[in-house]
């Protein structure tokens, strides 16, 4: 028996890295997950994969800054699956530079990806969670830099600070409909985000990944060894489980000890 047996989930970001990962561990755990992202290729891949392994899915591309992308791909859960019990808010994007050299093109393309993508979808979701006895899981992807600071990211640790305040609303506000609404803070998970910079992919015209002598720093502050997508999973999936239905409103610090 799986721990998500009967559960329709709803995971952004999908295409790899955590989402990725996030998606077959929910399969394997007997959720039809919908799986979305804006690379339409590496999400095809991923559905591809998960129906091989032999577990539900359905994928659907949609850009979380599009209020009308994430109607449809809530709309597309139900439709392909009947529910939507499980909301995983996990698409992100880093857009690095000190403060005073960085351009209203970087401020907002992480505030609208993060924070209004994560709105966007729970408000999406609103009509099909907040419904009398329903219930529903959601978390939201923060990370240890909204709860700390970071240089070279005050673009970044706004939204996910941001992420955390709406995290709170939620759990509050949909409390009386069975929901729960939990951020996890990750601090150094292997995924395309963190790679080294100098070698990085360029994603929506800029580079992403973390320079090469700052990912050295930042590997010494969890003993050397940064989680793989896999690892990361599991504590959304403990999230995602009845195992956490007396938990709302919390910030999952998933950090390996870089904030405490
Ligand atoms: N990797 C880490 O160490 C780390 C640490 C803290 C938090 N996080 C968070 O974890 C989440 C997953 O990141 P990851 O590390 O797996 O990175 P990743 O780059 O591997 O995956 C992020 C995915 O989000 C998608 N995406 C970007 N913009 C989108 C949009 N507008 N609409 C839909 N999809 C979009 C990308 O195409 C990509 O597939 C992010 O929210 C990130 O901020 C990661």
């Amino acid at each position: 028996m799986g721990r998500l047996d009967g559960k329709v989930a709803v995971i952004t970001g999908a295409a790899r890295g955590i989402g990725k990962a996030d998606a077959l561990l929910f399969a394997q755990e007997g959720a039809a997950v919908v799986i979305s992202d804006i690379d339409p290729e590496p999400l095809e891949e991923t559905a591809r994969e998960i129906a091989a392994a032999g577990g539900k899915v359905a994928w659907c591309v949609a850009d979380v800054t599009k209020p009308e992308d994430t109607d449809k791909l809530m709309d597309t859960a139900v439709e392909k699956f009947g529910d939507l019990n499980i909301l995983v808010n996990n698409a992100g994007i880093t857009r690095d530079a000190l403060i005073h050299r960085m351009t209203d093109a970087q401020w907002d393309i992480c505030i609208d990806t993060i924070l209004k993508g994560t709105f966007n979808c729970i408000r999406s979701a609103a009509k099909y969670f907040r419904k009398e006895g329903h219930g529903g899981k959601i978390i939201n992807v923060a990370s240890v830099v909204g709860l700390m600071g970071n240089i070279g990211q005050i673009n970044y640790s706004a939204a996910k600070a941001g992420i955390i305040g709406l995290t709170k609303t939620v759990a509050k506000e949909w409390a009386s409909f069975g929901v729960t609404c939990n951020a996890i803070a990750y601090g150094f998970v292997h995924t395309r985000l963190t790679g080294e910079k100098e070698s990085g992919e360029i994603v929506a015209g800029e580079k992403v990944g973390i320079p090469k002598k700052v990912r050295e720093s930042m590997l010494e502050m969890v003993g050397g060894k940064a989680m793989t997508p896999e690892e990361a999973a599991r504590p959304v999936l403990f999230l995602a489980s009845s195992d956490a239905d007396y938990i709302t409103g919390h910030v999952l610090n998933v950090s390996a000890g870089m904030y405490m």
